[in-house]
């Protein structure tokens, strides 16, 4: 913490879930937006084969040929895969098919779980944070991904099993802990597509709260068509409606993650 304040690096979160279509990218996305507006500069780094974070900030396929697998691999440098988005302050790191190959490569080779942090902790000084989307599942892409950050940020959709679904997560941070990245911590935990006219989230929610206490934001992400409907104009929430009720959720949470972040430095 103290290291953090006085060393200015970036603050690298991953942003993680094995499961699939929980809100994992739409959080990126929105959250690094909602950041920039804040006057920070955000690197994003899109871990995921399916690159919907590229897509989601406009990047085009055809501008993808160096990309994060190459920065994994460690054929090309962090500076050579950086993208500027159409957001001033936010840069991207896009995600290209050669991913989808990548966990085979890695398997073969020397500390396979530390390229990413190689990679990244001597490059990324000029932002403020770098966030990682990772893919949904917890393979070797993603455990570069936790290896690299200082914290993993959870995206939960309250649906039966939720908590189930997250002690996997649980656990393999914890095995993270105590081998390759012992300062990696739990960012938060954000509640996604909230709808607090069904009965079962509000007891998921619950139950989420009653487990992980105040690592569960306050603010929650409700379910919102304009936030569904943004990517597909390659847009963030934020851009293509600000005044929608997902985008004001997203400023909410980027806004209550900063101040926790300003009262934990204060408080080490
Ligand atoms: N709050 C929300 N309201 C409505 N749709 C959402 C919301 N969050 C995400 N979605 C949609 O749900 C799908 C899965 O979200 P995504 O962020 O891609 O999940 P993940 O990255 O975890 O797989 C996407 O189509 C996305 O647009
Ligand atoms: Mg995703």
């Amino acid at each position: 913490m103290v290291e953090q304040s006085v060393s200015n690096a970036a603050r690298i979160i991953a942003i993680a879930n094995q499961k699939g279509g929980v809100g994992k990218t739409t959080t990126a996305i929105n959250l690094a937006t909602a950041m920039v507006a804040t006057r920070k500069k955000v690197l994003m780094i899109d871990l995921d084969p399916q690159g919907n974070a590229s897509t989601g900030l406009g990047v085009d396929r055809a501008d993808r040929a160096i990309n994060s697998y190459h920065v994994l691999i460690g054929e090309a440098k962090l500076a050579e895969a950086v993208r500027e988005t159409e957001i001033p302050g936010l840069s991207v790191v896009p995600s290209g098919i050669d991913l989808s190959g990548a966990e085979i490569e890695l398997v073969e080779m020397a500390r396979r779980e530390v390229r990413l942090a190689e990679a990244l902790k001597p490059a990324v000084a000029g932002w403020d944070y770098v966030l990682i989307d990772c893919p949904p599942s917890l393979n070797l892409l993603t455990l570069n991904a936790l290896v690299a950050a200082h914290a993993v940020l959870v995206p939960l959709q309250c649906e039966f099993f939720a908590l189930e679904g997250i002690s996997h997560l649980v656990k393999t941070i914890e095995a993270i802990r105590q081998g390759f990245n012992p300062g990696l911590e739990l960012q938060g935990i954000v509640l996604t597509m909230f709808d607090k006219r069904n009965n079962l989230t509000e007891q998921v929610a619950a139950d989420v709260r009653a487990f992980f206490g105040d690592k569960v934001y306050d603010t929650v992400i409700p379910r919102n068509v304009r936030i569904s409907e943004a990517p597909s104009h390659g847009k963030p929430v934020l851009i293509y409606d600000h005044k929608c009720a997902g985008s004001e959720a997203y400023i909410h949470l980027a806004a209550e993650m900063l101040k926790r972040e300003r009262r934990a430095t204060k408080g080490a």
